[in-house]
């Protein structure tokens, strides 16, 4: 019986469109190797069509839900309105769909990519577990006494007990599949104090946990331990806009933001797999793009539909093609975006 999943592809804006391209040629080889097919819809959402008055509601959301999962390029156009599309677009489908872990490996591909001294691929392997539908995040504002002296502006911060638990979990299940079985919370309890939920919720849970270690670090030692010690970190559970700093951060210490991707994953359900780079307009069209991030994202979602063999072929091929010096870099410009795909495609095909 054939495997056949039900992809929507959303190119989106500027660099998007080509690297989820070149995901999409290494996805072709992966079917062959593997054995299973994808129906791809393509679904023609971008900023760029913003700036004409477009917007992507609920309405139009919904039908993805149907899909086994949606490949994302990038959205983000210069002209549009700021903060409308991430809004309706990524917001729109992380919590449309309650898409509520943003996992995001920070891994060093290759020494040659790591700005620290002396650090190699053994001592940054790091997960960040970023809650993905709670938080201050994307919330309305209120205003007061606008355009005046006395003007304030306010949203509310929210944590609930079933949304920290769960992605609490979701961690601990993830740190106990790795080796070094290692969890760290990262927060702010001291100065918001509302984030003792967090605290609170990791020692309930880590009782269940007996062969996992858990420690809990407040974000700003995080960002230094990051970058003197990132040896100290295995898997990370943090809230949203403290791993969305974080995760900048960590794609820092590998190389940069063309190295990273991520997975808006709702365990079992449709969940959205991109390059954590942006839409990179400068070098739209030009073929110049790293497609690594992109890459990278097809493996998770290889994994999340449950074809891990597939998964960790084109994971080893991104290793190897760093390895055998045949990627040069994620830089723009590094290598030509197709060249990059194919050679990942083809280890792919023959295995490494
Ligand atoms: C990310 C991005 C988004 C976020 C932006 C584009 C809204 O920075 O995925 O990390 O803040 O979540
Ligand atoms: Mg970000």
């Amino acid at each position: 019986m054939s495997r056949t999943y039900r992809i929507a592809v959303i190119g989106g804006d500027g660099i998007g469109p080509e690297v989820t391209d070149a995901g999409l040629c290494v996805l072709d080889a992966a079917e062959k190797r593997f054995g299973f097919r994808t129906e791809r819809t393509s679904v023609d959402w971008s900023a760029e069509k913003y700036t004409t008055g477009f917007r992507v509601t609920q309405e139009m959301i919904e039908p993805l839900r149907s899909y086994d999962a949606i490949l994302l390029g990038a959205i983000g156009h210069p002209d549009a309105p700021r903060g409308l599309p991430e809004a309706d677009i990524i917001f729109g489908l992380r919590r449309g769909f309650d898409l509520y872990v943003n996992l995001r490996p920070i891994v060093l591909y290759d020494d040659r990519l790591c700005p620290l001294k002396g650090r190699s691929t053994k001592d940054v392997d790091i997960v960040v577990v970023r809650e993905n539908t709670e938080d201050v995040y994307g919330r309305p504002i209120e205003v007061e006494a606008e355009g005046t002296p006395d003007e304030a502006v306010w949203s509310k911060m929210i944590f609930t007990r079933r949304g920290t638990e769960r992605i609490v979990r979701y961690a601990f299940e993830l740190a106990r599949t790795r080796p070094r079985k290692r969890l760290t919370l990262v927060d702010k309890a001291n100065a918001l104090r509302l984030q003792d939920i967090y605290r609170r919720v990791l020692e309930e849970v880590g009782r269940e946990y007996p062969d996992v270690e858990h420690d809990a670090m407040y974000v700003d030692a995080c960002s230094m331990w990051m970058v003197l010690h990132p040896e100290r970190f295995d898997v990370i559970v943090t809230t949203n806009l403290f791993g969305d700093i974080i995760t900048d951060l960590g794609a820092a210490i590998v190389g940069g933001l063309g190295t990273g991707a991520s997975g808006n994953i709702h365990p079992g359900k449709v969940s959205v797999f991109e390059p954590i780079h942006g839409s990179a307009p400068k070098y739209t069209g030009q073929g110049v793009a790293s497609p690594v991030g992109a890459i990278g994202a097809l493996a998770l979602m290889l994994d999340h539909v449950g074809e891990r063999d597939a998964a960790k072929a084109v994971d080893r091929a991104i290793r190897e093609g760093f390895s055998s010096g045949r990627i040069k870099g994620v830089e723009a410009g590094s290598g030509r975006t197709m060249d990059v795909a194919a050679g990942i495609a083809r280890t792919v095909t023959e295995g490494t």
